[in-house]
């Protein structure tokens, strides 16, 4: 058994959490449009074809906005494609995904699947093979109110009320050299910024994204933040960070340190950001949008990659269906803690993606639909985390990670509302127990435990699977109090709890 202590002090509060933080990415890939949210035939499938049961795990996930429709896929796109009669769009090839879109589903609708879940739009633009005028076009056909042949077009498709998109992406992962259109920084960033003023000349009241880097690890993480922010940054609101993690050669401690990752990845995009805006005497703070985060095992994915003969283009093949376990869910719980301990630059975050295609909600077609382990850190953590983030320092243990050093054995962070306070934790250990107690008196509203929820198995690699969906679910936190100002509460080895106080 580890001991650790702790404090929260609602003067140190990090920032106001944005609801934004609780975003997700649903991209036309693999199954997750198709034969995912849209299954015309199933039956739980509504009079235009979504699926019922999804929409009901979507609204329980409680995702803010969704990032829509790539990704790697919307580099290639052309919006006006997936607009007008159906039965006239044209079937394309998505050179991205090796894939054949059929644009049955395009802004229409998904806007009103988004209406049914009750999510927010946000759109990415094609900078790889377009550019600004395309990007122009569909500001205009979606947010603009004045009668335009493009709006009188969106008016005759069935929506005459401007659809009002807040938040742009201005292209995905640009400095990834398997991205359509991959470019230099300079060259990107020059386009972006272009673009950026076009669509600020159009609708001033947006907010714009600028890609960020795909990953830490990518040789040009850095330079390019700085080259881009150097020619967009009074241009754009936000620049992207992108985040996958997986278990590599069996190795779950060294796994269980990702967050650690993730933190340095946000402090350093800050840092980057910061010393543009110095340099340029400039008082605006550009945020981070982290808009592609979550536990991917990409190399498996790469191990497995089917090869598609010249002629071979499936539409909606099984693509990226992850299957999440336990420890999985304990790391993506701490992904989660991250976020919130950054909420004061992290003002925007998707978790990629919703559903089938490394998702939290899973389907099988003519079948049922099923919640990941993945499903409830978020589902809980967006529904309690209010008010303002704040810090919860714990001394406590750590572990030897190699790529990281020193590990704090167990993580946490707070919200704090007029109602009371909600507690995230996480103990990364293996195989200790971690006995945690946590000094409130700092806090008002916190004197019970009003719920608490722990996510946890003797199986670290327990899953819920189409044959056992329920086989993990949260459960009360047995022994959770709080005595004398003083939460107590005990976690077992590899697990992720909530914890509300009122
Ligand atoms: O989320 C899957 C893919 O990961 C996205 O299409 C791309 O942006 C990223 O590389």
């Amino acid at each position: 058994m580890s001991a650790a202590t702790g404090r929260i002090d609602p003067d140190a509060s990090i920032g106001a959490i944005d609801r934004r933080l609780f975003g997700g990415f649903v991209e036309h890939l693999g199954r997750h449009v198709y034969d995912g949210i849209f299954e015309p035939g199933h039956e739980r499938a509504d009079a235009r074809g979504f699926r019922e049961d999804v929409v009901a795990l979507v609204r329980e996930l409680g995702v803010s906005t969704i990032r829509y429709p790539g990704g790697n896929f919307v580099s290639g796109y052309r919006w006006e494609d997936g607009v007008g009669p159906r039965e006239q769009r044209p079937v394309r090839l998505d050179l991205a995904w090796h894939a054949t879109e059929t644009n049955q589903i395009g802004l229409h609708e998904f806007q009103d699947w988004l209406d049914l879940v009750g999510s927010e739009l946000m759109l990415a633009v094609n900078l790889g093979t377009r550019g600004t005028a395309e990007a122009l076009d569909l500001l205009e056909y979606a947010n603009t109110a004045v009668p335009t042949t493009r709006t009188l077009e969106r008016a005759a498709n069935g929506r005459e009320q401007p659809f009002g998109v807040k938040v742009w992406c201005l292209g995905n992962e640009m400095d990834g050299p398997w991205q359509l259109g991959h470019r230099s920084a300079a060259d990107y960033g020059k386009l972006a910024s272009r673009t950026a003023k076009g669509m600020r000349q159009l609708d001033p009241s947006i907010e714009l994204v600028a890609c960020g880097s795909s990953g830490r690890s990518m040789p040009t993480f850095g330079a390019w933040e700085r080259e881009v922010l150097e020619h967009t940054y009074d241009d754009v609101d936000f620049i992207s960070a992108h985040a996958y993690y997986q278990e590599h050669d069996g190795d779950a401690q060294e796994f269980l340190a990702s967050a650690v990752d993730m933190h340095r990845f946000i402090e350093a995009v800050v840092t980057t950001a910061d010393a543009v805006g110095a340099a340029r005497k400039s008082d605006k703070r550009i945020m981070i949008s982290f808009d592609e985060w979550n536990v991917w095992y990409l190399t498996r994915w790469e191990e497995l990659a089917v090869t598609y003969g010249p002629d071979e283009w499936p539409v909606a093949p099984r693509q990226l269906e992850d299957q999440y376990h336990v420890l999985d869910a304990v790391v993506f719980g701490d992904l989660l803690i991250t976020l919130l301990q950054h909420a004061d630059r992290v003002r925007s975050a998707s978790l990629a993606q919703l559903v089938n295609v490394i998702a939290p909600i899973m389907t099988e077609p003519g079948g049922i639909a099923w919640r990941q382990t993945t499903f409830f850190p978020f589902s809980i953590t967006s529904r309690l985390a209010r008010g303002e983030s704040v810090p919860v320092p714990l001394e406590v243990g750590a572990f030897e990670s190699a790529r990281f050093g020193a590990v704090a054995s167990a993580n946490a962070v707070a919200t704090v509302d007029e109602d009371g306070a909600s507690v995230f934790l996480v103990n990364r250990s293996l195989t200790e127990p971690a006995e945690l107690s946590i000094d409130l008196s700092r806090l008002q509203n916190t004197a019970r435990v009003l719920e608490s929820h722990l996510l946890a198995d003797d199986d670290h690699y327990a899953a819920n699977t189409l044959e056992q969906p329920e086989r993990i679910a949260t459960r009360p936190l047995e022994g959770a109090r709080v005595e004398d100002g003083v939460l107590h509460v005990t976690l077992p080895p590899v697990a992720w709890a909530a914890i509300r106080l009122g």
